[in-house]
């Protein structure tokens, strides 16, 4: 079994696997030298042999016990036939919606789109790279997808005005998601994937109705997930009650950001964590480095835990701080 499963299925604690969030690109100079030739990130999402490439990039340097294919949230949106585009120096842009059309996308037509993702997770899961390792597939949860489809750009400046003005269009687009994430992670675990991931990075911007928008749409994919036999972990990014998500949504797996307090949080939950250490950290130097994975892992002596990040590693990251990082987790005792 994979050290990750020993973890999240049987508890096993000090083993310390270890894993990063957007392990796969940015940062990684061999990626941004294929990235240079690759003007366009939905055909480079959609080439299953440079994907795979780029899949692998972070395994051949650290040794991960997880590799995560490279892809895209956005890439649902996209496969239900609303236009995704990223520009330089913005990120995402997305076409306006046509609901009509969205809602008449039929499944063979999804899948088909897709199919170069399903195909990249069949080439990784023979390749010998990621023996004794797992492969990740991922989702955007419905409630992140709902907010790059309506509000069209990133919200880091907070969502659009009339973002909640058109009410059957958000339960629409939340029935559509409901169906075509399930979708996407069916194919993704009939292609290879040992685990899917549900990231909602903008869990963070509700601020009501949390059954509606966070709390039953999740539930929905994990209970989905945990049928077709393949263990899930939630990352609900920027949420003030992980315990009472934790209790409701029931993962196997938590990823915490980094502005939990890990030692609080572990006196009222029961499931595995992963993650936490805030990506600045490793803007840092050596020492700093040190004394906060240190921390993290003192805390976890006794809980299964997967070393991770609490977000996606940042494109400034010095290559040699990640070495150093994996050294610490893999060195602890
Ligand atoms: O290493 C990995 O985790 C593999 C693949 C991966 C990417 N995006 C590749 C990517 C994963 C898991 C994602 C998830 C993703 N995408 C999220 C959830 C996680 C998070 O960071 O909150 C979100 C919100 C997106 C949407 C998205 N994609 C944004 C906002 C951007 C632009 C800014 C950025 O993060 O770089 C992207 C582009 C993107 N996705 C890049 C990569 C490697 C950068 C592309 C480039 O080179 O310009």
């Amino acid at each position: 079994m994979t050290p990750i499963k020993e973890c999240l299925i049987n508890n096993k604690t000090n083993l310390n696997p270890i894993w990063l969030m957007r392990q796969a690109g940015r940062y990684l100079p061999e990626f941004r030298e294929i990235r240079k030739n690759n003007t366009n990130f939905i055909d480079l999402c959609l080439n299953s042999n440079l994907s795979e490439e780029i899949t692998i990039q972070p395994i051949d340097r650290f040794d991960f016990d997880a590799a995560i294919i490279f892809s895209d949230i956005l890439m649902i949106p996209y496969g239900l036939g609303q236009q995704v585009e990223f520009k330089k120096d913005f990120g995402p842009s997305l076409g306006k919606i046509n609901a009509a059309k969205i809602l008449e996308t039929e499944e063979n037509i999804f899948t088909d789109k897709l199919s170069s993702i399903y195909k990249l997770l069949q080439n990784l899961s023979k390749n010998n790279k990621l023996e004794n390792k797992d492969l990740i597939g991922f989702v955007g949860a419905p409630w992140t997808l709902l907010v790059y489809m309506i509000n069209r750009v990133s919200p880091k400046n907070g969502l659009s005005e009339n973002f909640f003005s058109d009410k059957n269009l958000i339960s629409d687009l939340l029935k559509i998601l409901d169906r075509f994430i399930k979708v996407h992670i069916r194919n993704q675990v009939k292609a290879g994937a040992t685990l899917i991931q549900i990231f909602d990075s903008w869990a963070g911007l509700i601020t009501k109705d949390f059954d509606k928008y966070l709390y039953n749409p999740t539930a929905s994919l994990v209970n989905y997930t945990k049928e077709i036999g393949v263990p899930v972990i939630c990352f609900p990014r920027g949420i003030s009650n992980y315990a009472e998500y934790c209790k409701i949504v029931n993962p196997d797996m938590i990823n915490i950001d980094y502005n939990i307090n890990p030692k609080e949080l572990i006196k009222n939950i029961q499931i595995p964590v992963q993650g936490g250490l805030d990506p600045k950290v490793l803007l840092t130097d050596k020492d700093n480095l040190r004394k906060q994975v240190t921390n993290y892992l003192e805390i976890f002596k006794s809980h299964p835990y997967v070393f991770n990040l609490g977000h996606g590693i940042l494109p400034q990251t010095k290559i040699e701080m990640v070495a150093e990082l994996v050294k610490i987790v893999r060195e602890y005792k």
